[in-house]
């Protein structure tokens, strides 16, 4: 058999493409962020990271807009060559300004952020130490520096000391990487008690606030600002595609980043964010800026939905995020389930492994602070289906 042969082979497939798959299933959005057609179904969106619903910010479009008519298309350059323009540097002032940092750097996707960061800081001479539910991101940016590398049990500072203490003098050579809320079941980390342990033992600290970043802390900074570390932590590492509005990432630190420019792969070899993304994530950040009223609008539809779905027995966790996700235990219904919630006109996001952290299948669903009460309303009355349909299907963990 030939490589292609093999590769596409069906039977080699981790999934079989199948008609009712959610895999690459086009969503069709046209005029709001929360509302959508899925399968030729209208349907409320509660399956994007669209936390704050700037997507369709009328400010973010014209910024865009302008910026595409002034700038054109793309940069058609990576940062390094011809790829920089006047607004990059703004937009990594602004966010270092938003920080209080003196150091930022964009990259074209959060992805490549955490790959170029943790790579870089890595080296082939460092150690990595990952909490186990990281992204891939932060994984991929682990195999690429080709450093040593250790995961330690989710979110447990027991553990990490255990592992640091083990490592010895070489604790100090070491990096610990965070996430500020866990994208699939939607947990916080005890971030202070993290960081105490890593710092305790000399290793530093990077936090990444892809889904944290306008949602937590009093001015939108995330969870380094929520649990009071920002002193504590090195870096912090976000993407533009979710509180934002667009595509991109960034990396904010106290540290001199101008020495990661030429050590960071993906910042030295891939074209820089296009002009309308820069644009119209300066203006997103502004409005992150000036307009808390949207959190606060994100964590009540959440506060919602969560108080909702414990009722119906979907639920015993406490709501740390505007992530509600509910564990499926069997996977033969998963699809109808999903499928089920269409009809009844809801889309969240059916996760399944390697995706979703152990061996879960979730159905993530995640607010959004455009979504209306009636929109909130619809959100319920399509769990309460589920809860009624398929109550017994239901996993607690
Ligand atoms: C925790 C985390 N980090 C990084 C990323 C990558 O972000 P982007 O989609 O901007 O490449 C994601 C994307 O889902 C994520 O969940």
């Amino acid at each position: 058999m030939s490589l292609i042969e093999r590769r596409f082979d069906p039977d080699n497939l981790p999934w079989q493409p199948d008609e009712r798959s959610p895999l690459g299933r086009p969503v069709t959005v046209s005029g709001s962020p929360t509302r959508g057609v899925v399968n030729g179904k209208p349907v409320i969106l509660a399956g994007t990271n669209n936390y704050l619903g700037l997507t369709y910010d009328p400010r973010c479009i014209e910024a865009a807009i302008d910026a595409l008519r002034r700038h054109g298309t793309g940069t058609t350059g990576s940062r390094l060559a011809n790829g920089t323009y006047t607004e990059h540097l703004l937009l990594e002032a602004e966010l270092g300004a938003f920080y209080g940092l003196e150091y930022a750097l964009t990259f074209t996707t959060g992805y490549q952020a955490n790959l170029g960061m943790i790579a870089a800081l890595g080296g082939s001479d460092g150690i990595l130490m990952l909490d186990g539910e990281c992204h891939a991101s932060i994984f991929d940016g682990a195999r690429l520096a080709g450093s040593q590398l250790y995961r330690f049990r989710h979110n447990d500072p027991a553990d990490l000391g255990k592992r640091l203490r083990r490592l010895g003098e070489r604790a100090s050579d070491t990096l610990v990487v965070l996430e500020g809320i866990y994208s699939m079941r939607g947990d916080q980390p005890p971030l202070a008690e993290l960081c105490a342990v890593a710092r305790a033992a000399g290793a530093c600290v990077l936090v990444d606030e892809a889904h944290s970043f306008g949602v937590l802390g009093r001015h939108g900074r995330g969870a380094v600002e929520q649990f009071g570390v920002e002193d504590l932590v090195d870096f912090v590492t976000g993407t533009f595609s979710k509180s934002l509005g667009a595509t991109g990432g960034f990396c904010v630190s106290r540290h001199n980043l101008g020495y990661l420019v030429v050590l960071a792969r993906p910042y030295v070899f891939s074209a820089s964010l296009t002009p309308a993304v820069v644009a119209s994530t300066r203006t997103a950040l502004t409005i992150i800026r000036r307009e808390p009223a949207l959190r606060e609008r994100l964590w009540a539809n959440a506060h919602r939905v969560h108080e909702a779905c414990t009722e119906l027995g979907l639920l015993r966790t406490r709501c740390e995020s505007p992530i509600v996700s509910v564990v499926l235990s069997r996977p033969e219904n998963a699809l109808d389930i999903w499928h089920g919630l269409i009809d009844h006109g809801l889309y969240v996001n059916l996760v399944a492994p390697p995706v979703s952290p152990g061996n879960y299948l979730l159905l993530r669903c995640s607010l959004c602070a455009a979504h209306t009460d009636q929109e909130i309303d619809g959100i319920i009355e399509a769990f309460r289906w589920l809860a009624g349909e398929y109550g017994e299907s239901i996993l607690h963990l």
